[in-house]
């Protein structure tokens, strides 16, 4: 994006608590992400994140996916992503698979926050799984989002130290107070500067 033109326009899909999306809100508010949330999602009512972004004045939905198969849901999401004219789409724990033809739609245009220095630790519970392995650094992950579990190129990540007397808990909690800065930097670095792919590589100029 250049000076002058619009802020991008993110559509955040989420599943639960909604820190990352109070990060990138408060990104936006404080001018320091040249982008506006045009909606927040979520697949479950009961999402807490739906009450931050409506705390904050945001357009919030609740789009449930139990009952429906995985293409009706995703047509519904897709609708309403297309009607808030989304330029991007973040997920920030979304606990939903996307199918390959979702993300064709969006492609290049979804982002992901990943609680591990991918590619170790995809999937559920990244923190306790790095935790139990013992590794000495860990940290999080912002990359493009393809059609596999955590496998898009990487954008960003930063790295928080694995302490000899840390719980999983206390290791998520280092990793989140990361993904708040990461989230946002990561963003703000893919609408500001040109950025291309070239193989796995996210190369910016
Ligand atoms: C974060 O740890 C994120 O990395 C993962 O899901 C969690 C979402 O947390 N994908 P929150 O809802 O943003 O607080």
């Amino acid at each position: 994006m250049s000076a002058g033109s619009p802020p991008a326009r993110l559509v955040v899909l989420l599943s639960g608590r909604g820190s990352n999306l109070v990060a990138l809100a408060d990104a936006c508010a404080r001018g320091e992400l040249p982008a506006e949330i045009v909606l927040v999602a979520a697949n479950r009512a009961d999402a807490a994140g739906l009450d931050r972004a409506r705390e904050r004045g945001l357009a919030a939905l609740a789009l449930p996916s139990k009952g429906l198969s995985r293409e009706e849901h995703e047509a519904r999401l897709v609708a309403v992503i297309e009607q808030a004219r989304a330029d991007w789409v973040c997920l920030a724990g979304y606990l939903r698979l996307l199918s390959p033809s979702f993300i064709e739609r969006f492609a290049s245009r979804i982002v992901n926050i990943h609680p591990a220095l991918l590619p170790a630790f995809p999937g559920v519970d990244a923190q306790a799984q790095a935790w139990a392995y013992g590794v000495k650094v860990s940290g999080c992950t912002v990359h493009l989002v393809d059609a596999g579990c955590d496998t898009g190129p990487i954008v960003l990540q930063r790295t928080v130290p694995v302490l000899d007397d840390d719980t999983p808990d206390r290791l998520a909690h280092r990793i989140l107070e990361q993904e708040h800065v990461a989230y946002p930097a990561a963003l703000r670095m893919l609408l500001s500067r040109p950025w291309r792919v070239e193989g796995r590589r996210v190369i910016f100029s």
